[in-house]
């Protein structure tokens, strides 16, 4: 079968799975070549392992210095009659398959992380086949539903504002435009409800379970993602619904790293920079942020994507010579210090204010931001021959 890229809206209703093997390869080439992860772990669990930053930090942490065997927890599909399933399932198997023949573990679970029976199956599998203990917690899981723990009933998070309404503009990916937006005032119920699927109560759970089963070993980590950005977007996110799950998650890191001092272990936050994932594309008027920021970092020579921040975080700020985790006053660990810097908020400032859905291509990095997306699909991926007729056969188990 020949593949083509089909985007709905915000959403990618196709995707290549040589092209994701491809760009799985490429993450591993960067990190080989960049500055390594001294004192790394060697057991690593990671939750939300199928793309964006989870799906980096996994490849950091076995290619990147630290060779460390991986378990990946995520919520992906693979080939069926209905289509060829998600970008994160090709992932999880690349992945996999790269790092076996480094002589690395690299086993994958797909399902609901929320569940009970996910926690007992990992659980297991550390006790049985994984040397008994992790060494190294990462929870990257983004999702807009998790199931109530008690009754089970969906709760789904709303990415709005708290207070007054919000309009600005959106990227439509599928259309390539610019188009108005609103994000209306989320209710009290709104933002507990945010605060539920995105904050830190399901870290603390899984935190918990692990504990308790004693499988987190002598001076275990764990670390949860975060962002916060600047004065341009604190009304859409940081004082918004997600800015409040974040606040949440926050406290969650202190709370862990005061139950984990018993046995050496710490837990911290990263906040990274603001980067297109599956997950990102979603939040609306976010984008033109996203284009400016883009084509100011790329002119200034400061780019990252996700592999280049979750290198420099485990690198430089954790697994560094010092042994100490560097972080800022309020024990956060900040990867987004490239993105904030005052040069870049104010040139990036400078383009927001004057940008149109006239000239939002000419004035922000939409190439840049649109390829991207395609490349988180399997698209648009240098060598990879997209006329080639696929056969998904050995590709149908994770
Ligand atoms: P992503 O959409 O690329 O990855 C999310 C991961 O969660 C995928 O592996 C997916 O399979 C998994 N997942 C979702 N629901 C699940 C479930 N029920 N069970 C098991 N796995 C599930 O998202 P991204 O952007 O990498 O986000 C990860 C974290 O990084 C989030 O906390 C996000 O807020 C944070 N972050 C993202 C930034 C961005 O610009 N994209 C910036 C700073 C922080």
């Amino acid at each position: 079968m020949i593949i083509e890229p089909i985007i709905k809206g915000q959403v990618a209703k196709s995707c290549h799975p040589v092209g994701c093997g491809k760009a799985v390869k490429d993450q591993i080439n960067y990190v080989r070549q960049a500055k390594q992860i001294a004192r790394g772990p060697k057991k690593v669990l990671v939750l939300g392992a199928s793309s964006g930053f989870g799906l980096a930090s996994r490849i950091s942490l076995a290619f990147g210095g630290a060779r460390a065997d991986s378990i990946g927890v995520a919520f992906e599909r693979g080939p069926s009659e209905n289509g060829v399933g998600t970008a994160g399932w090709y992932n999880l198997i690349n992945f996999a398959r790269q790092a076996e023949q480094e002589g690395l573990i690299a086993k994958n679970f797909v399902g609901d992380a929320f569940g009970e029976e996910m926690r007992r199956e990992v659980v297991d599998y550390i006790k049985a086949e994984f040397g008994g203990s992790v060494d190294l917690v990462i929870y990257s899981l983004a999702t807009g539903v998790r199931p109530d723990p008690e009754t089970g009933e969906k709760i789904r998070s709303s990415i709005k504002t708290v207070g007054e309404p919000l309009k600005g503009y959106t990227v439509n990916l599928e259309q390539d435009c610019l188009e108005e937006a609103t994000l209306e005032p989320a209710t009290e119920k709104e933002i507990h409800d945010t605060v539920k699927v995105m904050g830190g109560e399901d870290w603390e759970e899984w935190i918990s379970f692990l504990m308790e089963e004693g499988v987190l070993g002598e001076g275990c980590q764990t670390f949860a993602y975060s962002y916060i950005g600047s004065e341009i977007t604190y009304r859409i996110y940081h004082e918004g619904t997600l800015g409040q799950a974040k606040q949440h998650l926050h406290s969650t890191a202190d709370r862990l790293d005061a139950r984990m001092k018993s046995f050496g272990g710490q837990a911290h936050v990263a906040v990274c920079k603001a980067l297109v994932t599956k997950a990102s594309v979603f939040i609306p008027a976010f984008s033109p942020y996203i284009l400016a920021l883009f084509k100011v970092m790329k002119e200034m020579g400061l780019h990252e994507g996700c592999i280049e921040q979750m290198q420099r975080l485990y690198a430089d700020r954790v697994y560094n010579e010092n042994g100490i985790v560097e972080t800022d006053d309020s024990r956060l660990v900040r990867v987004d210090d490239w993105e904030l810097r005052a040069d870049v908020q104010e040139k990036v400032r400078s383009i927001i204010d004057r940008m149109t859905p006239e000239n939002f291509r000419e004035l922000g990095d939409y190439e840049g931001y649109k390829t991207e997306f395609l490349k988180l699909n399997g698209f648009f991926l240098e060598g990879v021959d997209y006329d080639e007729d696929l056969d998904l056969a050995d590709l149908s188990s994770n």
